[in-house]
Formats: C-alpha cells, structure tokens, sequence
C-alpha cells in the first residue's frame, strides 16, 4: 500500500474547492488523487495519469462500483504528453497539477521489475513498456557511458570503479538479475562503503531508474506544458524525491517568475515532518514546491 507523501501540505497549496477540475500526473495509488477529490465534489473531475499500466488498472478495479467513477478519468501515458492527453480528452477549466514524481511502493514491492537491491529480479526498472530497460544499460552500454550515468544520476563516487567492473563481469557471462548486479557493486567499492546507513548499490539503482525512464527530460518537456493547461489562478506542486528532479522544478519555477508568469508559494521548499517521516520512511527525501498560475 503506497502512503501519499506531503498529502496535507498539498491540499494546502492545491486548495481544491467544490466542482473543480484537477489533474494528478503521476496518480498511481490514487492516495492523493482521492483527497482532492472529497474537496472537488460533487462535480469536479480528475484526470489521473500514469504511466504504468498496472496501476491505472488497479485504480478502474477500485472505484468500478464507486460513485466516484463519474469524476475520476484514468488514462494510462506519459506525463511528457500532458497538453495531447488533456487536448484528446477534452479536460479543460484545470484548476491545479499536481506530479508526486518516482516510483511507488507497489511498483517496488510488487511490480517484479527490479527497482530494489532487495528483492532478486529481472534487471528491468521501466515504469511503463518503453524498449530501454536496465539489463540492456547494464549490458550493451560503454564504459564511458555507465560511468557518465552512475555519476551525473547517482552522483556516485566510485562510479568508474564500478562501471569498469561491469564491463569485465559482463563477458564472461550477461548480468540479469539485481542481485547480480549488487554483487558486482560490493565487490568494486571498499569495504567501509558497505558499512553505511545507505546500501552501497542505491546509487547505481537511482541512476538506472533515471535513465531507463529518462526521467529527467520527461520533467523537462512536462513543466512548461502545466502552464499551458492551467487556467489563470490555477496552481501546480511538484514532489521530488532527489536533488537533480528538485534542481530542475525549482529553476523552472524561478524563470517563470522572473518572466512574470507565476507567483512562487514555496518561497522555501516544503519538507514532510518529523512526525510523517517516522511514519512513512519513503517521505524522507520528498521535497515540495508549488506555485500559481498569473
Ligand atoms: C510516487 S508515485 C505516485 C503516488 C501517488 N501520488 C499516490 O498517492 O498513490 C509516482 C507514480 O508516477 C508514475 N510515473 C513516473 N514517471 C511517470 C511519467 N513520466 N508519466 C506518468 N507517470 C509516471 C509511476 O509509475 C508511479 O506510479
């Protein structure tokens, strides 16, 4: 079961009101999608999109006998493709965007597509059916370019010593399985690097994850399409999970300031509490920010 992360501090920004249209980008469980529903009843809608075909299918599972079914549109896409999801729809009079980005935990736990150092699984971490996967990065990717990625996505230190180890694992045999591939980290990093709070492969499984998805582009093409859809006072917040996602949203949103096109709600970032992060570990690292449409 997913735990929506920032959920009380996103009604807030989001302020969704009675008969008010909303769009939640990355919907998944649906935790926060329902909340701003109660707010927008009885007639607001909600376009849920995800990428994951899963999720959008559990979700038709879970409301096909609920009233809500009338407001809660689900479509399986691309938040990169937002303005043609919302143009072939016909969703209009959007009052917020909200995109808690990443994964969830049912595609960690459940999913069988290897995005944990936890659980031994196919190396694939695609959110949805695109043709990269990580067995393919793992195996057919230079030295250079595995480097590059465990560096610039993972920001991980030993990042060539671990690439340059892969290379050499790979010829005798193709890496498929997390399991091997933590195998091979461990045994290419030093010893105290195991002996830390963060496991010694997050970083390279971070990277991956990053670049199966292409996440960061994604992130890129979908930011100034919110604008365009949005409706003059409507609002948008954004939930990253590391620095590079947080970096991109929070120079996006400084620009547009700077072009008078917004107003900034989050002069500083919002971080979960004390209190939700005991409770929910996944909300350790969330960051929110949010603003309003001029
Ligand atoms: C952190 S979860 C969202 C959880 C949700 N807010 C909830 O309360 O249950 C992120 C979701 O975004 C989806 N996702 C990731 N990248 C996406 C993209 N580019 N377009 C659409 N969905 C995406 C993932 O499949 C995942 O289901």
């Amino acid at each position: 079961m997913h735990i929506p992360v920032l959920q009380k501090e996103v009604l807030e920004f989001l302020s969704p009101k009675a008969d008010e249209n909303f769009i939640d980008a990355t919907i998944g469980g649906g935790g926060h999608a329902f909340e701003i529903l109660k707010h927008t009843a009885p007639n607001g809608k909600l376009l849920g999109i995800d990428v994951n075909l899963a999720a959008i299918e559990d979700l038709k599972e879970k409301i096909k006998n609920e009233e809500i079914k009338n407001r809660l549109i689900l479509i399986c896409g691309n938040f990169s493709n937002l303005q043609n999801i919302v143009r072939d729809f016909n969703f209009n009079s959007v009052r917020g965007v909200l995109a808690d980005l990443g994964f969830s935990s049912g595609e960690i736990e459940t999913s069988g597509r290897g995005f944990s150092f936890l659980r031994d699984e196919p190396l694939d971490m695609r959110y949805g059916k695109n043709e990269l996967t990580a067995e393919k990065i793992i195996n057919n990717w230079s030295d250079q370019d595995l480097t590059k990625i465990f560096r610039e996505y993972g920001e991980e230190r030993f990042a060539d010593k671990i690439a340059a180890a892969i290379v050499r694992d790979r010829k005798t045999k193709r890496i498929e399985t997390t399991f091997e591939l933590v195998r091979i980290i461990r045994q290419s990093t030093p010893y105290f690097y195991h002996r830390r709070r963060l496991h010694p492969a997050t970083k390279v499984f971070q990277a991956l994850r990053i670049a199966v998805n292409d996440e960061l582009n994604n992130l890129n093409k979908f930011l100034p399409q919110v604008l365009d859809v949005l409706v003059s006072g409507g609002r948008l917040a954004i939930i990253s999970f590391h620095s590079l996602e947080d970096r991109i949203v929070k120079n996006f949103l400084k620009e547009k300031k700077r072009e008078g096109l917004i107003e900034i709600l989050t002069k500083k970032v919002t971080r979960p509490r004390h209190e939700e992060i005991a409770q929910n570990p996944r909300a350790r690292s969330a960051k929110l920010r949010a603003a309003i449409k001029i």
